[in-house]
């Protein structure tokens, strides 16, 4: 169980399995897509994934150890990792995804309390679309930091570059 009471809500698993398939829902047919759900938390999101055929990975920081208890519970394997603006995730060339999802995630926890800033975000967004999303792929992130929103993201010059990607970004 979790030794700190914060975070009994993740255990709220009808709430979550609902917010879960409601995302799941947006994202269209499932079968047989790879799926790569950055700041997975608990790993509803892939565990739901996988029961309509996607293979699926949640990627979830080394340190944050309180999600492993659900994930273990739902048979979710995680990839321990760090997101950072300069850091490549930990794949290969040739492992590339159809849909790359992060929800309620704005990965500012790394170490230093700062918040990622608009070249911050050039240098992951574009790692992501030029190295680790297949063409035609989509990516999904919803910053649950209204600052954060506000500050950083696209610009037109980048968005003219993924075409043939979808970014949705709310
Ligand atoms: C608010 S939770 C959202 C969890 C899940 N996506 C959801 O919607 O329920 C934020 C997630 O981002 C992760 N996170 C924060 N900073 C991160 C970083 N730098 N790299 C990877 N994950 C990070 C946290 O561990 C957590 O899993």
């Amino acid at each position: 169980m979790f030794k700190n009471d914060r975070f009994k809500y993740l255990i709220d698993y009808k709430k979550h399995v609902k917010i879960a398939k409601k995302r799941l829902d947006a994202l269209g047919d499932l079968d047989g897509k790879k799926i790569l759900d950055l700041g997975t938390g608990a790993g509803y999101l892939p565990y739901l994934a996988k029961k309509r055929g996607a293979i699926v990975m949640g990627v979830n920081p080394e340190w944050e150890e309180f999600y492993d208890y659900i994930t273990e519970d739902l048979g979710v394997k995680t990839l321990k990792h760090t997101i950072a603006p300069l850091e490549a995730l930990p794949f290969t060339a040739s492992d590339k995804w159809d849909i790359i999802t992060a929800y309620q995630c704005c990965f500012h926890k790394l170490g230093d309390g700062r918040k990622w800033g608009v070249l911050d975000w050039q240098m992951f967004l574009n790692r992501i679309f030029n190295k680790h999303l297949v063409l035609r792929g989509l990516l999904v992130i919803q910053i649950n930091h209204p600052e954060v929103l506000e500050r950083a993201l696209i610009d037109t010059t980048i968005r003219h570059k993924w075409s043939g990607n979808t970014v949705r970004i709310g």
